[in-house]
């Protein structure tokens, strides 16, 4: 089984600084108490690393001089937000308590860090800010605030802090840093205040220590271009204010450092220009420790110094800006104002270099507050509401040297004042809580201080007015009359010693020398040279050299020395140093006692800067005087050890029945029940409001060993029900996993069948529903026609009815009504009308009227022509039948020449006699008539062209149905018969003459005469006659009528052509007619 605390750390129960302990945690608890047990403590604790150890609230510090992995992050949330007890002594516990307080309990709170120089308590200091950044609220602008507070601490490290032989890295000023926060706890901004920084360190350092950092960072670290802008020299060995024997420090790199102090620089906010004036400065004291003096006999016999090599004195004024002729004469000269008088003096070499001094001293010291004062500027809370305080004090500490000047008198004095609030706050603290809780209390015996502080600081007779009043007081001072003065007033008390005290009581006390005070601080007595202390305090400076100062072409410079400026010449002393640091210290006190005190007493376990030495007698020594052992008895007077009720219960609550495991009441009742059930005698505690005290660290042990022995019981007993617990809750998972695979199994083939039932159920429905919706269609489909069609007809046959009924109502009904009604009118009158304006029944007249309306124009000539239809045949009805042949002739003739014959026209009027001679009745032609056997169809006087020249004789020519007859007009003798059925063709031309050729046929009996050319005037008729007989035969052909103007008649055995031209007409209008050869005869005739 693993041992019980390992259990209970994997199972995160709340670890205790009581648990495994090395040592005693708090020394408090310690056991038996004495200073042997006390210093053994701190020694297995320091051995073991376990640097940090508690006297109650107050945390003492062990300066290891080594790295411990005890600062890391995860330490940081190791201690974050946890109960100061809880966990095993460390600072952060420490800072962790002092944050909560201040933003849960809004109580301003003040971080006292104390011990000797080299102790730790520069560090100290950083952790807890660190912590303090770390654990407060983040964010883009709170960053930037942490880390420029942060990164305050290089640059203040870099001009304030020096290798002295107790400490490489040795804060020679004291600082207290107020870090101001919002009512969240996020942090807002910061004050530092600086208190006396050691200047005389400046011009001169002990053997084995060093200028300040800055120095030699400034000469290893800046580049070569810098360095020639300052015109500065690498090499140390160069300037006199360094010293040589430790110019290098073990594990330090200044140029590393020099780095980064100028980053630190530029993140607190100093501008470019800023930085190279701050080491502008740097250089001029450097330069300034270079210049050295000769003296110069005068004639009024004094000497007086001048500067032997004024290449230094150059290069500082062109770096400053001083005219090089001021300077120099503030080196030799100095004048004295009294009484409105101006007295110039020359100056020593001694003088000079006092001068000299001065200035270098004053020049670094109020540079230094002004680096304070501008990082002030650049961290200062940007916030007027009201904000909450955390102070953090880091002074030089106590310190006793070989050889103490004013310095260290001033820093122990203000250790002094610090040990005083430290005795004062923390018996308070501890009286009021016992009060608070209602506890008896009776006073504890505690050295306080308060004398020594008074012998000091006293205003009246203390040593600070004291000196005061010497530098103030005319007449020659020296350190010598101040000491015979300390020697006058302050000989009676307990703590001060001198020669001249100590001489009346112990003559042979050789470690007092004669020009020595000692005064027996809390922390030891410490030897004070009065050399110096004068001077020191004075502070004084040539005012040409503040002048020459002021005059600078430097605004850095300018700034520094305001007394220089001539306009505001103040005859008034300066305020002594002593006087300042006193206002400043009583300052500083007033605002720690506003503030709730949190204590680091940092030790130091060597004198070697080394790890692992522990000096039994340096550490019992500082244990004596930070009053540590009087620490723990104070806290142990009363009681040992107490705790709230309920943390108590809850640790101890196992060691008995009725606590365990839960105590129902009151926390209280629970812690009484427990301690009386565990047989504690009654004396052994006192139970307070809140808390339980306890008074014997023995009852303390006592409890924890009762409660570790408990715990292994009770771990066995948590491993049993939790291996229980373990497996049946994995067996129950199991189950569990089990029941949920079955179900998703179940739940998965249900569901399968489910779907498969549901998709068939689907396509029978699916078809079944198919099937009634294309029933139903059908049925609606008809449903819907016979509708469609009922409407259809109905809504025709109501269109109908309506029409019917309203027809008459249409206006387009109208228009035809009167269409109608009006063409019926128009016709009406055009009949009407066309009766009256009828042509005449002949059917020759061609004239018809004129037609009213072009609509009409069909009908109008329709009717004209049905109209000389009807009139013809009219006009036919009243024909004789001889009237019908006369016409019908008419027309024969009009088929014949009708367009083809020029005569035509003229024949038309003219009626077909027939007998034109009166064959019957005329008695002339009785014989001639007798001969003719046939009815004459005509009788006429015609022609006989003669064949040889041409000219006519006349001869009575006879028609008859069968022959021709030509015979003498006057006798009437026959000529010539010719049968019909011998006539060929007859032959006429197209013009109007009546020439005619009779065409026998060849062969025929009466060809032999030749054919006939004959003229009449009536040869239209003739040949119409002639032509109609042939027609009407029927056993002859039809007599051929060629119509042309040229044509061949047989004469005899010749043939002639007959040729008609149109003829001018000559005499009257004949037709002459002439024979032109024998082929030719030539009809001229003229055109009508
Ligand atoms: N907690 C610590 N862990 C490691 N080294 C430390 C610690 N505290 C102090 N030191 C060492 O001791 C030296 C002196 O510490 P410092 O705080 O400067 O002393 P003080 O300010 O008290 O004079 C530091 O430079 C450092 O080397
Ligand atoms: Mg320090």
């Amino acid at each position: 089984m693993p041992p019980c605390h390992v259990v209970l750390s994997k199972m995160e129960v709340k670890t205790s600084l009581l648990d495994n302990m090395i040592g005693v945690g708090d020394m408090v608890l310690i056991e038996p108490l004495s200073e042997d047990t006390f210093i053994e403590n701190l020694r297995k604790r320091f051995e073991h690393n376990e640097i940090y150890t508690y006297i109650g609230s107050v945390v003492i510090s062990m300066n290891p001089y080594k790295s411990l992995p005890i600062y890391t992050a995860e330490k940081v949330e190791e201690y974050r937000n946890r109960n100061f007890y809880e966990l095993s002594p460390h600072i952060y516990a420490l800072a962790d308590e002092a944050y909560r307080s201040l933003r849960d309990q809004d109580k301003d709170q003040c971080i006292l860090i104390t011990g000797e120089s080299g102790a730790g308590k520069t560090e100290a200091s950083k952790f807890v800010m660190s912590y303090v950044a770390a654990v407060c609220g983040k964010g883009q602008e709170v960053n930037k605030v942490k880390e420029q507070l942060l990164q305050s601490n290089p640059v203040l490290e870099a001009f304030g802090n020096a290798k002295t032989v107790r400490n490489d890295n040795s804060s020679r000023f004291g600082k207290y840093m107020d870090i101001e926060f919002d009512f969240k706890g996020d942090p807002l901004g910061g004050v530092i205040s600086n208190y006396l920084l050691e200047k005389s360190r400046v011009v001169k350092q002990p053997r084995g220590e060093r200028n300040f950092h800055i120095f030699y960072q400034l000469l290893s670290g800046a580049s070569d271009d810098t360095l020639k802008k300052l015109k500065l020299d690498r090499d140390f060995s160069k300037y006199n204010y360094l010293s040589l024997d430790s110019a290098t420090v073990n594990g330090l790199d200044d140029a590393a450092c020099f780095r980064t102090v100028r980053n630190a620089m530029q993140i607190v906010g100093f501008m470019e220009d800023e930085v190279q004036s701050v080491l502008e400065l740097v250089a001029a004291v450097l330069k300034l420790g270079n210049l050295e003096f000769k003296p110069e006999s005068r004639c009024n016999g004094f000497d007086e110094s001048r500067i032997k090599d004024k290449n230094d004195l150059k290069e500082m004024c062109e770096l400053l800006g001083i005219e090089q002729s001021v300077l120099e004469r503030a080196f030799s000269f100095r004048t004295v104002e009294a009484k409105m008088e101006k007295v110039s003096t020359t100056l020593n070499v001694a003088q000079a270099y006092y001068a000299r001094d001065a200035l270098a001293k004053n020049l670094y010291s109020r540079l230094f507050s002004w680096l304070v004062n501008r990082i002030n500027e650049s961290i200062k809370a940007q916030t007027k509401s009201r904000k909450k305080v955390m102070g953090v004090l880091d002074i030089y500490g106590f310190e006793i040297f070989e050889d103490n000047s004013f310095e260290q008198f001033i820093i122990n004095y203000c250790n002094e004042k610090l040990q005083q609030i430290f005795i004062e706050l923390t018996l308070r603290e501890e009286q009021e809580e016992y009060i608070r809780e209602g506890i008896e209390w009776t006073n504890i015996e505690y050295f306080n201080n308060a004398i020594i502080c008074d012998l000091i600081e006293n205003n009246k007779n203390g040593i600070l007015a004291m000196l005061d009043e010497e530098c103030l007081r005319p007449g020659t001072v020296t350190d010598e009359t101040f000491l015979d003065k300390l020697n006058t007033v302050c000989a009676e008390h307990q703590h001060f010693e001198s020669r001249q005290s100590k001489n009346s009581k112990f003559l042979t006390d050789h470690s007092l020398p004669h020009n020595c005070f000692r005064i027996q601080h809390y922390a030891g007595k410490v030897l004070y040279r009065v050399e110096g202390f004068v001077d020191k305090n004075n502070d004084l400076l040539y005012r040409d050299l503040s002048q020459a100062m002021y005059k600078a072409n430097h605004s850095l410079i300018k700034i520094l020395f305001p007394e220089g400026n001539p306009a505001k010449v103040n005859l008034k002393r300066p305020l002594t140093a002593g006087f300042q640091f006193r206002a400043s210290v009583g300052t500083l006190m007033k605002n720690l006692l506003t503030k709730n005190p949190n204590y680091i007493r940092c030790i130091k376990p060597n004198d070697k800067k080394a790890a692992h030495i522990f000096t039994d007698s340096l550490v019992c020594h500082q244990v004596r005087y930070l009053g540590l052992m009087e620490n723990v008895r104070v806290r142990r007077a009363g009681y040992a050890f107490r705790q709230a009720y309920e943390p108590c219960l809850e640790r101890y609550k196992m060691l008995c029945k009725q606590t365990w495991p839960h105590w129902k009441g009151p926390a209280r009742e629970g812690v009484e029940v427990l301690l009386k059930n565990l047989q504690v005698p009654a004396e052994e505690f006192a139970y307070g409001r809140s808390k339980i005290f306890i008074r014997n660290p023995r009852t303390l042990f006592f409890l924890e060993e009762k409660r570790r022995q408990c715990l292994e019981d009770l771990a066995t007993l948590i491993q049993k029900i939790y291996r229980g617990w373990k497996c049946r809750t994995h067996f129950l998972l199991l189950k569990k996993s089990q029941v949920v695979v079955a179900a998703w199994y179940r739940r998965f083939a249900q569901q399968k069948k489910y779907q498969n039932i549901r998709s068939s159920a689907l396509v029978v429905q699916s078809y079944i529903r198919g099937w009634k919706a294309r029933k139903l269609l059908r049925e609606l489909k008809h449903k819907k026609r016979c509708e469609e069609a009922v409407t259809t007809i109905s809504a025709y046959w109501h269109g109908t009815q309506v029409r019917r009924e309203y027809r008459k109502f249409f206006r387009a009904n109208a228009g035809k009504k009167i269409y109608d009604f009006t063409i019926q009118r128009i016709m009406q009158k055009y009949f009407m009308g066309l009766k009256k304006t009828m042509p005449s029944m002949s059917p020759v007249d061609k004239s018809w009227p004129a037609r009213p309306y072009g609509f009409l124009d069909g009908m109008h000539q329709e009717l004209r022509r049905i109209f000389h239809l009807w009139r013809c045949k009219k006009y036919r009805s009243q024909f004789t039948e001889e009237k019908k042949a006369t016409y019908e002739e008419k027309l024969a003739a009009s088929e014949l020449f009708k367009d083809k014959k020029a005569l035509y026209p003229s024949s038309v009027g003219q009626p077909f006699k027939g007998d034109y001679v009166e064959i019957t009745k005329n008695p002339k032609y009785q014989k001639l008539n007798s001969l003719v056997e046939d009815k004459v169809l005509l009788a006429d006087v015609v022609s006989k062209i003669n064949r040889a020249n041409g000219k006519g004789a006349p001869r009575i020519f006879l028609l008859t149905k069968k022959s021709l007859v030509l015979a003498d007009q006057k006798t009437g003798q026959v000529k010539a018969s010719v049968p019909l059925l011998d006539l060929s063709s007859v032959s006429v031309s197209t013009q109007s003459d009546g020439f005619f050729a009779l065409k026998l046929k060849e062969g025929s009996t009466s060809a032999a005469k030749g054919d006939f050319l004959l003229s009449s005037d009536r040869l239209i008729e003739i040949i119409t006659k002639l032509h109609r007989i042939g027609a009407a035969s029927a056993e002859r052909n039809q007599i051929n009528i060629d119509i042309s103007d040229e044509f061949l008649v047989q004469f005899k055995q010749d043939k002639v052509c007959v040729k008609f031209i149109p003829g001018t007409p000559k005499n009257g209008n004949g037709v002459a007619c002439k024979r032109k050869n024998n082929r030719l005869l030539e009809v001229s005739v003229p055109s009508p």
